[in-house]
């Protein structure tokens, strides 16, 4: 790929990828547009009491909910160039996190760029531009505008993935999906059923446990939660079917049920990609990847934040600037089969372990190897080992317990060592 002089950038969403990416480019002078179709940056951070459809009757973005503290300790929720506020609890909620997001857009000045309610619908590769086509979400005037680059950071948290479960019309309780969960005080007196254990079926248990009558948790997972639930937790396998008055589960039992949550999780969703831009879409993975985020086939877009098992935002931040060097032509790819020929080894190696292929997204132990290559290759600043190395103390935290691991605060020290201390209860009930 030849470097492209005065590049033109088209960043979709405006969520922390978009954000970053945006002030990575404006700081090296490159011309760019961010494209958001909501009134708001960012993305899945700013909590909205609503379920369902937006003031302008477009599908809400925001998983959100009221009672979320992070799932990651400060340092690993840190943006480059702009320290998190010394008076920041060690796991803040997502209001005070969002503030601080907010500050950094003030700080780097980004709102100016942002085109606001303006939602991407088509992006497509024509005579070697991207002509990307949007739309006035509020008067429907359609845009179309060509770029050499396409930054694509509309997040993937936000499209349920909802079970097939037979029998599921008969049911005469309510049932909603994580993304549309808000609050547990609705909760209270209820019979609940909570579907999965990945990180919103574990964090979202714990926050109805409160208040419910009766927690019935059905999950397959095989990690091992020292876990002391109140008394009212019931632990299930997997949902055989449903009934008019609750659910039958695969090993024979049964439980009356007032209101069912699926923490089933997301779908990849990328309505607006076309064919010509390359991809192979899937609900459950996007390839072919070069560095977890070029599009191999066509190198000029990039697709953020798609590391799993991660700690996300340095991961992300790590990503903005690869991708700005890269538009900047501060180093260049590998020629396409080269890229082609790493994705297909990466690729085998999951099946020949007869895993799923969006396995292809998990970093996990990979993580800080990763921070390294994306150095390596592109020259940024590399992330340091002390991200992974806390991270990995942390993942082990919550195996002890859920209701623990956020009462420690990590301290980094250099760019190899922390310090975990408990934290000072005063500032930790600051919600
Ligand atoms: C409930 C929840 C809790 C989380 N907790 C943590 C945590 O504790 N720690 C952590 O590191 N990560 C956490 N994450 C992961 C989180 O997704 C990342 O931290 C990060 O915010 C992802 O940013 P993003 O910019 O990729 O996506 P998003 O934040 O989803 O932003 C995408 C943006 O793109 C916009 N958009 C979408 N489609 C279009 C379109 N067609 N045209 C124009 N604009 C569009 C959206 O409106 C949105 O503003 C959590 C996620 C969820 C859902
Ligand atoms: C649902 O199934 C259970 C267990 O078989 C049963 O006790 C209950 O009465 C059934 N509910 C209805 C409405 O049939
Ligand atoms: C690109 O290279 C220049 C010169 O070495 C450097 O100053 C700049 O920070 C680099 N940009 C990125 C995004 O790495
Ligand atoms: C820590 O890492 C950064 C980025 O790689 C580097 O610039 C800095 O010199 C390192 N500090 C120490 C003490 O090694």
């Amino acid at each position: 790929m030849k470097k492209i002089p005065n590049p033109r950038v088209c960043i979709i969403g405006a969520g922390l990828a978009g954000l970053t990416s945006a002030r990575y480019l404006q700081d090296e002078g490159i011309s760019f547009t961010v494209l958001e179709g909501t009134r708001y940056v960012g993305g899945t951070w700013r909590y909205d009491p609503r379920v369902g459809t937006d003031e302008n009757g477009l599908p809400l973005h925001t998983s959100m909910y009221k009672h979320l503290r992070t799932n990651l300790p400060k340092p690993t929720m840190e943006l480059r160039g702009f320290p998190v506020p010394d008076d920041m609890p060690s796991f803040p909620s997502w209001k005070i996190y969002y503030k601080y997001i907010q500050e950094y857009v003030k700080h780097f000045d980004l709102a100016r760029h942002i085109k606001f309610l303006h939602n991407v619908i088509l992006v497509s590769r024509v005579q070697n531009m991207w002509k990307v086509k949007y739309q006035n979400v509020l008067t429907g005037e359609e845009f179309e505008d060509e770029f050499d680059f396409v930054i694509v950071g509309t997040g993937h948290y936000s499209k349920p993935n909802y079970p097939t479960i037979p029998n599921e019309e008969l049911f005469t309780g309510t049932i909603i999906h994580s993304h549309d969960y808000r609050e547990p005080e609705v909760y209270k007196d209820r019979r609940v059923l909570i579907v999965g254990a990945g990180p919103s079926g574990m964090d979202i248990a714990i926050d109805v446990a409160y208040h419910s009558k009766a927690l019935v948790h059905s999950h397959h997972s095989r990690i091992k939660f020292r876990e002391v639930f109140p008394k009212h937790y019931i632990r299930k396998p997997d949902i055989e079917e449903f009934n008019a008055t609750g659910v039958l589960f695969k090993d024979g039992t049964y439980e009356d049920i007032d209101d069912v949550i699926y923490c089933t999780g997301f779908q990849y969703d990328y309505p607006f990609l076309d064919k010509s831009c390359g991809l192979d879409l899937s609900p459950r993975s996007v390839t072919p990847l070069y560095k977890y985020m070029v599009n191999i086939r066509q190198p000029t877009m990039v697709v953020m934040g798609l590391t799993v098992r991660a700690c996300l935002v340095v991961a992300l931040d790590a990503q903005s600037r690869y991708a700005t060097a890269l538009v900047k032509g501060n180093f260049t790819l590998p020629p396409q089969e080269e890229m082609m020929e790493e994705w297909n080894r990466r690729a085998e190696l999951i099946r020949s372990k007869g895993r799923p292929l969006s396995d292809i997204h998990f970093l996990a132990e990979k993580e800080d190897d990763y921070y390294a290559d994306l150095t390596e290759e592109s020259g940024i600043e590399r992330v340091p080992p002390v991200m992974f190395k806390i991270r990995t103390v942390d993942t082990q935290a919550k195996l002890e317990s859920l209701y623990t691991y956020r009462n420690y605060a990590y301290t980094v020290l250099d760019n190899e060592t922390f310090v975990r201390t408990l934290e000072d209860k005063n500032i930790n009930r600051i919600r």
